[in-house]
């Protein structure tokens, strides 16, 4: 029996597999974070350990059997964020996460610094580690200068099982503090960054062994000889979730944020499309995909607004596609990543008519998210990704109109996985697979079934191809708008 541990940023997920990855049960526990200012984001690492214990503890009451034949665990976790630790992994101050923007200054002095994308292989985002722990230096000084470690949200949870700082490459990849091509700490980004090689936590492979439980767990009740594998950044576990590990294998994620994602053989960067390029949670492996910060998250917005569902919003359309809607929506509403990398641009409606209701709000929507995930595939087709095909996961995947405009827009077919287990707490669960077996991860990270393809409808191919480019016209004009 195997563990996936999902860390998300507003609960976990623990998935209890056998050794084929089939499903035994799952527990989950949610924690809140705290915005302490306007554009802040924090969490409390504590709630993290309170919340996987209890979400262990609940898989070991229901599952007694199964958990007593448990042989390992991994976790994916959200990247970014900075957990700064004493030498006896005392936290610092609450860990600074991934959707906090205050760094921005920090973020674009050390993106204007030469060579570091070159190194990196990314844009430096103001959400990445390094220039939160600049900010640090300037605003908490006396912070700074206790800092032993910098942990990524997923470690510090390895650090509290077994005892040992380590990292894996896909989470180091989002600090731009890695050489993301030779996967190893670089002492340029780290001396840029103002930090040095003894703060970085050991450099592990997804697929390898952390170590045995530390004795103070014993808490957790597992049998003697589990082992704890390194695991992975949220979206490279969700790759593995999905098997989308090199070229051609990718995803669309239409979720609170909206990811184009494609596996990679080989490291291509292309830092100036604003696309990511990180390493795989598996090993001589990379992955790269476009952000898109406000996908349903859009969806929920307007829902806000109106006082109807998002699934009423989305669902209450005809199935079938029709002719572009006349207003248009740009989802800029917390700023853009791929293509734009611009924390200040803002969301906007144009073409609204005094007979626009609510219905034709919620079309022009899912078109405008949908259009902005075509910048991210071309940004991403850029760097030489073939994307012929994708998987369509994520809560908004789930309304037929919407996987049908997005189809459309980008020009590929997409597949929707069965009703089941995916993603990041099955593509973790498959990691400790491979780590405690030693087996392929090729021959794990399966494609999960699909129950149906989404393909574009090619009445409208041409006018959705138009309407895009429209759209990505007109950034410029929004982008000089107060
Ligand atoms: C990736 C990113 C998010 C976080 C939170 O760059 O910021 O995917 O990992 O899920």
């Amino acid at each position: 029996m195997f563990i996936g541990i999902d860390l998300g940023t507003s609960g976990v997920k623990a998935l209890l597999v056998d050794s084929n990855g089939k499903t035994v049960g799952s527990a989950d526990a949610t924690y809140e974070g705290t915005n302490p200012a306007p554009g802040w984001s924090e969490q409390n690492p504590t709630a993290w350990i309170t919340g996987v214990s209890k979400a262990l503890l609940s898989l070991k009451k229901n599952h007694s059997k199964e958990y007593n034949a448990l042989k390992g665990l991994a976790i994916s976790g959200h990247m970014h964020g900075a957990v700064l630790v004493d030498m006896h992994g005392n936290v610092l101050r609450d860990c600074i996460l991934w959707n906090d923007t205050r760094s921005h200054k920090e973020a674009m002095v050390l993106d204007a610094t030469p060579r570091v994308r070159d190194l990196s292989g990314n844009i430096v985002f103001p959400g990445f580690t390094a220039p939160k722990l600049s900010w640090v230096a300037i605003h908490e000084p006396e912070i700074f200068a206790r800092v032993a470690k910098v942990m990524l949200p997923k470690d510090y949870v390895l650090w509290w099982l077994t005892g040992q700082f380590t990292t894996e490459m896909s989470d180091a990849a989002g600090t731009a503090w890695l050489n993301v091509e030779k996967r190893i700490w670089s002492d340029f980004l780290l001396e840029a960054g103002n930090m040095s090689i003894d703060q970085m936590p050991d450099l592990l492979e997804g697929t390898d062994i952390v170590g045995p439980l530390q004795p103070d767990r014993s808490d957790l009740g597992f049998p003697a000889g589990v082992l704890v594998i390194a695991g992975g950044a949220d979206n490279a576990v969700a790759a593995c979730g999905v098997g989308a590990l090199g070229e051609g294998d990718g995803f669309v994620s239409l979720g609170t944020s909206g990811v184009v994602l494609a596996g990679r053989d080989s490291y291509a960067p292309s830092a100036e499309s604003a696309i990511h390029t990180f390493c795989h949670a598996v090993p001589g492996r990379w992955y790269q995909m476009g952000v898109v910060l406000a996908a349903t998250d859009s969806l929920n917005w307007l829902s806000q607004l109106t006082g109807k569902s998002p699934s009423e919003l989305s669902g209450s359309l005809d199935d079938s596609l029709g002719p572009v809607c006349p207003s248009k929506f740009y989802p800029y509403l917390s700023g853009e990543r791929t293509p734009h990398n611009d924390a200040q641009v803002r969301a906007g409606f144009t073409g609204l008519d005094i007979a626009t209701g609510s219905q034709e709000l919620a079309q022009s929507v899912m078109e405008g998210v949908s259009f902005a995930m075509r910048d991210s595939l071309e940004a991403l087709r850029s760097t030489g990704a073939k994307l012929e095909t994708a998987l369509a996961i994520g809560g908004g995947s789930q309304s037929d109109r919407w996987t049908r405009i997005l189809a459309t827009t980008l020009n590929i077919p997409l597949e929707r996985p069965e009703a089941g287990t995916f993603g990041a707490a099955l593509g973790a669960a498959r990691i400790a697979i491979c780590g405690v077996l030693g087996v392929k991860p090729e021959n794990v990270m399966i494609k999960p079934k699909i129950k149906d393809t989404i393909e574009p409808d090619q009445n409208f191919t041409a006018e959705y191809d138009n309407a895009y480019r429209g759209f990505a016209a007109a950034y410029k004009t929004l982008k000089v708008m107060p």
